[in-house]
């Protein structure tokens, strides 16, 4: 096997994982940084021909992009023949329109840059709403997983009668395919965003969904003011406390602690961004992909 893994920002555990489910060898950094806060970088592994498979937790992305910039350079310096990034959550992906004048589309130019240093991409549901496919942002090949069997799997061994309820028309596409999967109705709300910090939604007629648990299902709780004003809605009209599912649980601030204080039973997410809310794997997903292409590679 001609690969090796090589992670940055994440968990060990997540790591280890992989590399045992792959039977591959593991890459070894050093990062360090300078009393400045600058960064360096030292691949102490033999990378010459080698196709690199590089996990990398990329929230909170600004600091981070530096050193995966840095790591791709060198890798390629020292003659690694291909990187394939694997950013579980890919961050960036939302600002996706010139929403005032002047404004950048950072998903356009992340991925541009993203692009420029890797061969190719694989990420779990990232935020593509009006963009559609990924290469419509980037110029390397690009897989997108889905989280919706595992978290269809979660609703089914967890919720008894679930409601699917996606909080706002851009969550359509998850919420309609994990209603599938767990075999359950779905319903959609409208949301009206105000600015970064405040949203407000409107719920349809849901008088025969009295005796339903609401389970919410977005792919990001960031501010959590989406899912926060959903199940104020849906305490109103007087619905079960609400499960609140996300793909990734970003949880900017105090989110994940004020929405659990509202009428919420659970929150839980997937672990492409670790959180103590991680109750759903993603990273099976991930090693059956990479085991199909090792299979077709030989
Ligand atoms: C946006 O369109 C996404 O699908 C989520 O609804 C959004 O990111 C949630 O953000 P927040 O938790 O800040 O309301």
């Amino acid at each position: 096997m001609n690969s090796l893994v090589f992670s940055l920002y994440a968990d060990p555990v997540f790591t280890e994982k992989m590399i045992k489910n792959l039977q591959c060898k593991k890459g070894e950094i050093i990062l360090h940084q300078f009393p400045d806060e600058e960064n360096s970088i030292t691949i102490k592994s033999d990378v010459k021909n080698k196709n690199i498979i590089l996990l990398a937790h990329i929230e909170k992305p600004n600091f981070k992009i530096v050193t995966l910039i840095f790591f791709a350079e060198l890798a390629k310096e020292l003659g690694a023949t291909s990187i394939t990034l694997i950013t579980p959550y890919l961050a960036y992906m939302r600002q996706d329109n010139r929403f005032n004048p002047g404004e950048g589309i950072s998903s356009i130019y992340f991925a541009r840059l993203l692009s420029k240093y890797f061969d190719s991409i694989i990420t779990i549901d990232p935020h593509l709403h009006r963009y559609h496919k990924l290469d419509e942002l980037f110029t390397i090949p690009g897989i997108v997983l889905h989280a919706t069997k595992p978290i269809a799997q979660w609703i089914k061994a967890h919720v008894v009668h679930p409601l699917i309820i996606g909080p706002d028309n851009e969550s359509k596409q998850w919420a309609q395919e994990i209603a599938q999967y767990s075999d359950a109705p779905f319903v959609i709300l409208s949301k009206t965003r105000q600015d970064d910090h405040s949203v407000s939604v409107t719920l349809p007629e849901l008088d025969q969904y009295k005796d339903f648990t609401p389970v919410l299902v977005d792919d990001i709780i960031s501010t959590g003011k989406t899912m926060m004003e959903a199940v104020k809605e849906l305490q109103l009209l007087s619905m079960k406390r609400a499960v609140c599912i996300a793909v990734h649980g970003v949880f900017a601030g105090d989110a994940y602690q004020e929405l659990l204080a509202t009428h919420v039973s659970k929150v839980v997410t997937c672990n492409t961004i670790k959180h103590i809310s991680n109750e759903i794997d993603i990273y099976d997903l991930i090693i059956e992909h990479l085991l199909k292409v090792f299979s077709l590679e030989k």
